[in-house]
């Protein structure tokens, strides 16, 4: 059995790696799709659902666009879904529709076959926003929170695929976690280009199970997408350039992982990270780019202080004589070189892993505890 070295789960879904293969359309079907397996998700469709979307689609194939056209839509999602039952690989569809019920018919055949339903509210065809599909849902919170809501009654696990920068992230992300979505799925795009601060801003607003997209071509582009709140990050048109791209950022999100005990750390405030890095950060005793932290998350620096200590005591952290500040609490990710640190934890026995899966569950305690 392979070595497990991840442990991200959601409902019923157990991922192997946070590498995901993002849907395009026309494009990534079941056999397309097969040949990634060693991603932690791949993302099928985007299928159209109903005969609206289907003629739309079929009016977007004239103009040269590539889609997936089905007479019997629910047949073929479940040709589909039967195709790539055998893949250790967690399995999205990734589907519109202009009618609500097919998106129902949709979650319980995704619920069937362990998947996941992605709803796509990311499509800017204009055939298909005609007809208030894809980011149309954007612009109309209430009609999308309400299908999340009845899509969620069904018991499967929802995806809702947004695109960036076209109404306000982080009311519509609030929205869609109140309405009970599992997964948001961010591609941060931007008129400029990559917005890699919409992650963030996400992420310090809710505590939403965030997969990053846009741009990525190699792991340092993805560790921007960890490093900011994502928990997974997912990749479409490399896959064309490049189909080992997933192999190898498997390869390396997993050695990564490896070395350090926690793949998606965030960035040090100072260096633009989100509320999660207090976790790293110093006594609250000069001015930096912390107490702007501290007022985001409605701590003042007397709690941020009993916080870190109360977590600590008792845990190997609470000790670092020689450190800064005298405590590990108070100390700085193990990817920033130290040897002050480092000594420390020579002398408490502790490894860089151990020392960074604490900060970890710190960094969960302190985002629990946020006021928002
Ligand atoms: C040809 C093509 C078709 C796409 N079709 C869909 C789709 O059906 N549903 C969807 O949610 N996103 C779709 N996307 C968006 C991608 O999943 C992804 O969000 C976008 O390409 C940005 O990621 P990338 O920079 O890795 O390509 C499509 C993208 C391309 C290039
Ligand atoms: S407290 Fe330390 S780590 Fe945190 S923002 Fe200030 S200088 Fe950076
Ligand atoms: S001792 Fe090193 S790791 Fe600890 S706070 Fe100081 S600089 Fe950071």
């Amino acid at each position: 059995m392979a070595e497990k070295i991840f442990d991200i789960n959601l409902g019923y879904i157990s991922f192997k790696n946070p590498i995901v293969v993002a849907c395009m359309a026309g494009i990534t079907d079941s056999r397309f799709s097969s040949r990634f397996r060693n991603a932690g998700l791949i993302i099928l469709g985007g299928y159209n659902m109903d005969e609206k979307t289907n003629q739309a689609a079929r009016k977007e194939i004239e103009r040269g666009r590539n889609e997936f056209v089905s007479e019997k839509p629910m047949e073929f999602l479940r040709s589909e879904l039967e195709a790539v039952k055998d893949l250790t690989t967690v399995i999205a569809v990734n589907v519109r529709s202009a009618t609500f019920s097919p998106f129902i018919e949709a979650a319980n055949l995704a619920k069937e076959y362990g998947a996941i339903l992605e709803i796509n509210a990311h499509c800017r065809q204009p055939e298909m926003m005609e007809l208030g599909v894809g980011e149309a849902l954007l612009k109309d919170p209430e009609r999308l929170c309400g299908y999340v809501r009845d899509i969620k009654k069904t018991g499967v696990v929802v995806s809702v695929k947004i695109r960036a920068n076209v109404v306000n992230d982080v009311e519509l992300a609030k929205a869609i976690d109140r309405a009970g979505a599992d997964i948001i799925h961010i591609d941060a795009m931007h008129p400029d280009g990559m917005d890699i601060g919409v992650i963030k801003r996400v992420r310090n607003a809710t505590d939403m199970f965030i997969i990053g997209n846009n741009s990525i071509n190699d792991f340092e582009d993805a560790k921007e997408f960890f490093s900011h709140g994502a928990d997974m990050v997912s990749v479409a048109r490399a896959v064309l350039k490049d189909p080992h791209i997933i192999d190898h950022l498997v390869d390396e999100v997993s050695s990564f992982q490896k070395m350090t005990g926690w793949y998606n750390a965030p960035k040090h405030i100072c260096g633009g990270g989100d509320l999660r890095a207090l976790a790293f950060c110093c006594l609250p005793v000069k001015p930096c780019a912390l107490h702007g932290a501290l007022k985001q998350a409605g701590f003042t620096a007397e709690e941020f202080m009993k916080i870190k200590i109360d977590f600590t005591r008792g845990t190997p952290l609470e000790y670092g004589d020689g450190t800064c500040f005298g405590s590990m609490a108070w100390c700085c990710k193990i990817t920033k070189p130290c040897f002050l640190r480092d000594s420390a934890l020579t002398y408490s026995g502790l490894s860089d892993v151990e020392y960074m899966r604490i900060k970890k569950s710190l960094s969960e305690h302190i985002m629990n505890k946020r006021k928002r």
